[in-house]
């Protein structure tokens, strides 16, 4: 199947790493081309030098998606060099873990900033893009934590459903741009190494807790792959999906429970 994305932009927010990286990979992969933040400029820049193996232009900018003075020029300034953009990919790293007792208003609030606040400052800044697009798409990666709440991610449990409140409001408010949320399980990134690595029980490796946990919870018994997460990301965002809006899709191995 023909995705429709050739010739087009996308740009995937948070896109060093994991989930971002192989969206960014994905969309270059099908002649899309590419642009991308993180904070850190090393891997950043070590990142787009693999999208643009692809044969795409892509421009990388580090910014701090937290800081909301950061997201509109980076934007404004990648997208003016790219010429255009038909796919906004909302993403940021995730919010710490911890229970309710641990959090202060300070923590709230930098959830609340890196999470929801980050997202509509993402799309305020690309819409006048999207608009100029004849199949434009913004896609929100979101949690498992939106359909059940998971053990130590409070801030996770929360924020996340007011984002999701967004997406839906603005599949209605913002059409014809299409907007959709994908809701990753567990995928085998840095973060969910680093949360596996906070389980650890004497004698384990971390491979061991991930296989133990996957065996438990998922019913395909093993955590997603980056690039099985990606290409579904690339297919929503993409023209082939025109049909598709104010959706919110697991791609889960079958983790949530809930019909
Ligand atoms: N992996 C999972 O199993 C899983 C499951 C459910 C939900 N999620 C959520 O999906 C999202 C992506 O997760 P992932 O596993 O792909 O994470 P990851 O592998 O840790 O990658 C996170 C990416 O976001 C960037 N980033 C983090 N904070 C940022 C900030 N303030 N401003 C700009 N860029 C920032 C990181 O680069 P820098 O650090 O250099 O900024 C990196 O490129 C997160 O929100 C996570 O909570 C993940």
């Amino acid at each position: 199947m023909d995705l429709g994305l050739r010739g087009r932009a996308a740009f995937v927010a948070a896109s060093s790493k994991g989930m971002g990286r192989a969206t960014a990979e994905c969309f270059a992969a099908e002649g899309a081309d590419v642009g991308m933040c993180a904070r850190g400029a090393d891997e950043l820049e070590q990142a787009a030098a693999a999208v643009r193996a692809h044969g795409v232009r892509v421009v990388a900018r580090p910014a701090d998606l937290s800081d909301g003075a950061q997201i509109e020029p980076m934007l404004t300034e990648v997208a003016g060099e790219l010429g255009r953009l038909d796919a906004l990919v909302v993403n940021a790293g995730g919010p710490p873990p911890g229970f309710f007792r641990d959090l202060d208003d300070a923590g709230w609030q930098r959830a609340h900033d890196l999470t929801l606040m980050s997202a509509v400052r993402l799309v305020r800044a690309a819409l006048p893009w999207l608009e100029r697009s004849d199949a434009p798409s913004v896609l929100f990666i979101s949690s498992f934590s939106i359909r059940q709440p998971i053990g130590n991610l409070l801030l996770s449990n929360a924020v996340r459903m007011s984002v999701l409140g967004l997406a839906k409001s603005l599949a209605t408010e913002l059409a014809p741009v299409r907007v959709n949320t994908l809701i990753p399980g567990m995928v085998r990134t840095g973060r969910a190494i680093a949360l596996a690595q906070s389980r650890l029980r004497e004698g384990q490796t971390v491979d061991e807790v991930m296989a133990e946990h996957a065996r438990q919870v998922i019913p395909l018994a093993r955590y997603g792959e980056p690039e099985e997460f990606a290409r579904v990301a690339a297919f929503v965002s993409s023209p082939a999906a025109a049909y598709v809006t104010g959706a919110a899709i697991p791609v889960d191995g079958g983790i949530i429970q809930a019909p």
